[in-house]
């Protein structure tokens, strides 16, 4: 049997990194945070000189990414960046850059090579539907964009970052929009997906939730 994966797909700020950590952390798996790749690869091209918007060039970057992940930590060239890919602006970025199909390419065996030991809890767009089509479990996580707003605002506050709902709200918004209508992998929930609504859920809910989905699923 090939090594087991659980994908864990929805929109941002929905909660499904903490989720998708907690459940591999459970099991004993691996996991693989995708949006960090896309925004590493944004990071990267920004810091390179090269526009969001140019495919060929960001592709070349994606496919050259020197990048090592740890434990709450993410090294690109040696250097710490977890906090520099999570900025507002890194976000827009990497939604542009994972709109063109020329990245998207660089970046799917990156996330291939994850699959490996006991198990992998893939968390992204299209982890079901394209890097792993054959995922034991596939989840659709999302809460409501009100809701996500609410969770991004308190997390910033938290860390002691000065934050406006209002603009988180619209910042969500347009990074949804541009991810559910991109033409290649577009944000969508899969008709083999299992639909998981955090709306009204805890974290500890929510991941008892995919664990009990998974468990009768292997
Ligand atoms: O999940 P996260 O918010 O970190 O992802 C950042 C951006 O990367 C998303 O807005 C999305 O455009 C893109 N992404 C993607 N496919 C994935 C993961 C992330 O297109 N599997």
């Amino acid at each position: 049997r090939s090594v087991p994966v659980i994908a864990i797909d929805g929109p941002s700020a929905s909660g499904k990194g903490t989720v998708a950590a907690r459940v591999a952390a459970a099991l004993g798996f691996g996991y693989l945070d995708s949006g960090a790749l896309y925004r590493l690869t944004a990071l990267a091209a920004q810091r390179a000189g090269v526009d969001w918007d140019d495919e060929a060039g960001v592709a070349a970057v994606a496919a050259g990414l020197e990048v090592v992940f740890g434990e709450g930590s993410i090294r690109l060239a040696g250097e710490e960046v977890e906090g520099a890919i999570r900025t507002e602006e890194i976000s827009q970025g990497a939604s542009k850059v994972a709109a063109l199909p020329a990245v998207r390419a660089a970046l799917l065996f990156r996330q291939r090579v994850f699959r490996c030991g006991a198990g992998l809890v893939g968390d992204g767009r299209d982890i079901g539907s394209v890097v792993f089509p054959d995922s034991r479990l596939k989840v659709f996580l999302t809460a409501s964009a009100e809701v996500r707003a609410e969770r991004r605002y308190k997390q910033l506050i938290g860390k002691g970052f000065p934050a406006n709902m209002q603009a988180i709200l619209l910042d969500l918004r347009e990074r949804d929009r541009r991810d559910s209508e991109r033409s290649v992998a577009p944000l969508q929930q899969n008709e083999d997906a299992v639909l998981l609504d955090t709306s009204g859920l805890t974290i500890d809910q929510a991941v008892d939730q995919v664990l009990d989905w998974y468990g009768s699923a292997s």
